[in-house]
């Protein structure tokens, strides 16, 4: 099993400084891969990340007739699609990437027919699938689920309908959006997610050829073409990734310059941070944390965008886990994202879970441990809160964290950080 070991001697590591570079959003990249279905011909997705998933996503293409080359030193993908798309989306992949859902609008869309494996559990929560399913019903396609299948058909095609989210979901408004594109007349889309991936999908399908209005808003209105054109498209740089460098320095300390996303995409957690203490500079493509003292605690109440991503909520609660002061945390997304909870409090903090609260008392330093990444953003946290505690801290599991973070050891290591991977013993052999 392979971990992370992180040294922080005196739980005070070393305050960290330098640069960081991001690459385009994970959440992004393989939504417009998925997009690309959409048109016949070659599309060019540029900014790609260097995960596992984009291969995984190149490799779920291939099977539905596409030909793609992934380049990840020019951190390219380019997917030739054919005329006739194969419909099956199988098991075997879409167990491993949840994001392989969103071929689904696609296929319908463009083959009048798909199957899709059920994506299955998940560490964080039970994520259903009822919103995606109910807004293609509204432009004209039935469902079921048959041997572990979503089967879906649309024998007379699709047609532009009404649809109200009862969530602003982003896996749910990115399916209805990319059936919508091809659907036979204007598609109402309200309560849709304004994620700053959704504005990027968006873009992609606008430049393809979509009639998209009210990009960035909570309705969209969609009226459908006969037929898209393939595009070069840049990937969106991620908010996530750079929000946890954010964090980095916050609880560390010390100062980063994060450069490859926008400074908006994070509003609400640079000003979080700002007030807490920290010097936030903002720049047109990215921004700088600078961290001198212990920062004061914050509440965090997760929301669909604008609000506090449930991304960065396990490092909200890593960074409150060592501020002055007491913090609530309030998870409204993800139900089982406190899992993370007792991996922190493994490591000496002070926080109690009640239902989708966390209350967490500040400490002046954690302790080193041993703890199990999750899922990403989990995985990562610990890492993080692993700079503040005192000794030896191993995050086992650390395959989750590489499913979002390119080059994590080597960027924390650039910024001072004691870090190295290992190879752990199973915690059950031990
Ligand atoms: N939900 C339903 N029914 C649906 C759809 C969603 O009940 O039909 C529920 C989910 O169970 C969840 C909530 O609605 O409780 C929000 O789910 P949403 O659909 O918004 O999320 P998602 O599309 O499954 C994406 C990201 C997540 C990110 C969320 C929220 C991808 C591949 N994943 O998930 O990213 O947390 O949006 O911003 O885009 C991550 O990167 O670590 C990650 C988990």
């Amino acid at each position: 099993m392979e971990g992370f070991l992180v040294r922080s001697p005196g739980g005070q590591g070393r305050p960290l400084r330098g640069e960081v570079r991001v690459g385009g959003a994970k959440n992004s990249a393989l939504k417009l891969m998925a997009a690309s279905l959409l048109a016949p011909g070659t599309t060019t997705i540029t900014n790609l990340p260097d995960i596992l998933d984009v291969d995984v996503m190149a490799r779920l293409l291939d099977e539905l007739g596409c030909t793609t080359r992934v380049d990840h030193t020019r951190a390219v993908v380019e997917i030739d699609v054919p005329e006739e798309l194969a419909h099956h989306a199988p098991y075997q992949l879409v167990r491993r990437l949840r994001a392989s859902i969103s071929v689904l609008g696609p296929l319908l869309a463009r083959c009048g027919r798909a199957e899709v494996a059920l994506p299955g559990g998940d560490a964080i929560g039970s994520r259903g699938l009822d919103m995606h399913l109910e807004g293609l019903e509204r432009l004209g396609a039935e469902s079921r689920i048959e041997h572990g299948y979503v089967v879906a058909e649309a024998t007379a095609g699709l047609h532009g309908a009404e649809v109200g989210l009862e969530f602003p979901s982003v896996g749910a408004t990115e399916n209805i959006l990319l059936a919508a594109t091809l659907a036979d007349g204007t598609t109402v889309l309200d309560n849709v997610a304004r994620e700053p991936e959704i504005a990027d999908l968006c873009g992609m399908l606008v430049a393809m050829g979509a009639r998209i209005d009210g990009i960035g808003s909570g309705t969209l209105r969609v009226e459908g073409v006969r037929r898209l054109s393939p595009v070069e498209h840049a990937t969106v740089g991620d908010r996530i990734v750079g929000g946890t460098w954010a964090f980095a320095a916050a609880i560390a300390g010390g100062e980063v310059e994060v450069h490859g996303v926008d400074p908006a995409h994070l509003g609400i957690v640079l000003d979080k941070l700002d007030r807490a203490g920290a010097q936030v500079t903002r720049h047109e493509h990215g921004f700088g944390v600078r961290v001198e003292r212990r920062l004061r605690s914050f509440d965090v109440v997760t929301l669909p965008f604008p609000g506090f991503p449930t991304d960065l909520q396990p490092f909200a609660m890593a960074l409150a886990a060592v501020s002055d002061g007491t913090a609530m945390v309030t998870e409204n997304v993800f139900e089982a994202r406190f899992m993370f909870a007792q991996e922190l409090a493994r490591l000496g903090a002070d926080v109690h879970v009640d239902g989708h609260h966390a209350v967490v008392r500040g400490r002046p330093r954690l302790s080193g441990a041993e703890v199990v990444a999750h899922d990403i953003r989990a995985g990562a946290a610990l890492v993080l809160a692993g700079l503040a505690a005192e000794g030896e801290t191993t995050v086992a599991d650390s395959f989750h964290v590489d499913r979002g973070y390119p080059g994590f050891v080597e960027q924390l290591t650039g910024l001072g950080v004691d870090i190295e991977r290992v190879e752990l013993a199973d915690l059950d052999d031990r």
